[in-house]
């Protein structure tokens, strides 16, 4: 059976739009707008089942809030994926971690005609003016944020071509810009960066980096002025790539290995002209999320939620996560790297002893400058084997940690949303959808985000399955 945590791993059926959920609590009366999460929530076809969390179907779930109301829909994203697994009642499309069984034809076949997944289960951005779940392959899926039905793929225009990307887009809201790059899988492979200006839906290249063995980059990191790529050690092998086969003939992330002699190197790029400016060596580490990054003087501040290597992945397999009795996860620390673009040495320092993932900030005003508060899950210390079962806020200056939890109950990433005239960085609430595995249902947790505890909360009927990121809408924002 598992633990009871295993409840946020299985999946759900239903698809639900309720016009108010009971509320506990208070919710306050400014917060107006619409929370839109992204996740997994459907785990096998037939008599299959994915072989990690990470690559369950994605379903959109929308909290609508206004004067102290919460409306809920669920709905699955209709990704050409879906359509041809619920038809088949078969896995038939390779995800990150999960192959289908095929021919020896049909593996052939698919070199030629390449099907790469449009299951877009890990984010959700508004790109080209347009509302968009977004997972790493380069097909993201426009939806309206009303009725988070979905709509088309949205098309970019432009000539920069690459086969993965980052479901972490940066936004620069000082030049209206999104940022984001691409891997170019080659003999010679390149990490494509590019953005895209105000509405527009062109990919404008800003800089290639050759990589011979490119690595595996969830996230990148902006400030002001540059873009750094934190190379972590988790890398393709070009001997398999060359055979032309590797990427569809395996599940993605089987492509990758571990390779921790050459450390963990950060590339910085200048925005403004595309220049790698500083090449830095760091100890091997691995992550899948940045927190913030700023320039200081001569030197940029990088703040990344860091492993000491990547066995996290093989971590969120559904066998072990479901088990009876799954090893402690791996600790993701909160480090803060200095990185002297002079390209002297680079040193980090810890800025928390609590475990910190799917890390937040309050990303509208502060995000690519200086800032004190971080937010993101966590797990209580002496809970070995359980599911991330806290969040934290981060006093990045002052080094300090809080924590919110709650027995029995397993908080997702929490979305920090300002108040409108905040005088301050952390006046505002946080908003994370919380399974109770004890109770099986699921709530919308409204956090004080300056003193961390709860103001309110608002019941849903369905135990939620774990979600990965979201995005607060007030719709009249050109972003975030
Ligand atoms: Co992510």
């Amino acid at each position: 059976m598992g633990k009871e945590y295993s409840i946020g791993f299985q999946t759900l059926n239903d698809e639900l739009s309720l016009e108010s959920l009971p509320i506990e609590g208070n919710i306050p009366d400014w917060l107006s707008g619409t929370l839109i999460r992204n996740g997994p929530a459907k785990f096998e076809f037939g008599d299959r089942r994915y072989n990690t969390w990470l690559d369950g179907m994605a379903m959109l779930n929308r909290f609508s809030i206004h004067d102290g109301k919460v409306s809920f829909s669920n709905k699955y994203l209709d990704s050409k994926t879906f359509k041809k697994n619920r038809k088949t009642d078969s896995i038939s499309v390779a995800e990150f971690a999960t192959d289908p069984c095929r021919t020896i034809f049909q593996r052939v076949y698919s070199v030629f005609f390449p099907d790469f997944t449009d299951n877009a289960s890990v984010n959700i951005a508004k790109i080209a003016n347009k509302f968009v779940a977004m997972t790493e392959t380069s097909v993201p899926i426009e939806f309206d944020p009303e009725t988070i039905e979905s709509l088309s793929h949205l098309n970019f225009s432009g000539s920069v071509k690459g086969e993965l990307t980052t479901a972490h887009p940066q936004y620069d809201f000082d030049r209206d810009e999104t940022y984001n790059y691409t891997t170019d899988m080659s003999v010679i492979s390149h990490y494509k960066v590019f953005k895209l200006s105000g509405n527009s839906n062109k990919r404008e290249l800003i800089a290639s980096v050759p990589a011979l063995k490119p690595s595996y980059m969830h996230s990148f990191a902006m400030t002001e002025n540059y873009i750094v790529l934190a190379e972590f050690p988790l890398k393709v092998c070009p001997s398999q790539l060359l055979l032309g086969f590797s990427l569809l003939d395996r599940p993605f992330i089987d492509n990758f290995k571990w390779l921790p002699e050459g450390g963990t190197q950060f590339q910085v790029i200048d925005k403004r002209d595309g220049n790698v400016v500083a090449k830095l060596k760091a100890p091997p580490f691995y992550a899948f999320h940045h927190i913030n990054a700023f320039e200081r003087g001569e030197e940029i501040v990088l703040d990344i939620a860091a492993f000491d290597d990547a066995s996290v992945i093989s971590e969120l397999y559904l066998d072990r996560l479901c088990g009876d009795q799954p090893d402690a996860l791996s600790f993701s620390q909160f480090r803060r790297y200095t990185l002297p673009l002079d390209g002297s040495e680079t040193s980090f320092e810890v800025l928390s002893d609590e475990a910190i993932e799917l890390p937040r900030i309050n990303y509208r005003h502060f995000n690519g400058k200086p800032y004190s508060f971080a937010y993101g899950i966590s797990f209580i210390k002496d809970s070995p084997g359980d599911w991330y079962n806290q969040l934290v806020k981060v006093n990045v200056e002052e080094k300090v940690s809080s924590v919110w939890n709650a027995e029995n109950c397993y908080p997702g990433e929490p979305v920090f949303v300002p108040a409108p005239e905040a005088s301050s960085e952390d006046d505002g609430v946080i908003l994370s959808v919380v399974l109770d595995a004890k109770k099986r249902s699921s709530y919308l947790l409204v956090l004080d985000a300056k003193t961390f505890t709860e103001m309110g909360r608002a019941i849903v009927p369905l135990a939620m399955p774990f979600g990965f990121h979201g995005q607060f809408l007030s719709l009249l924002d050109s972003n975030n």
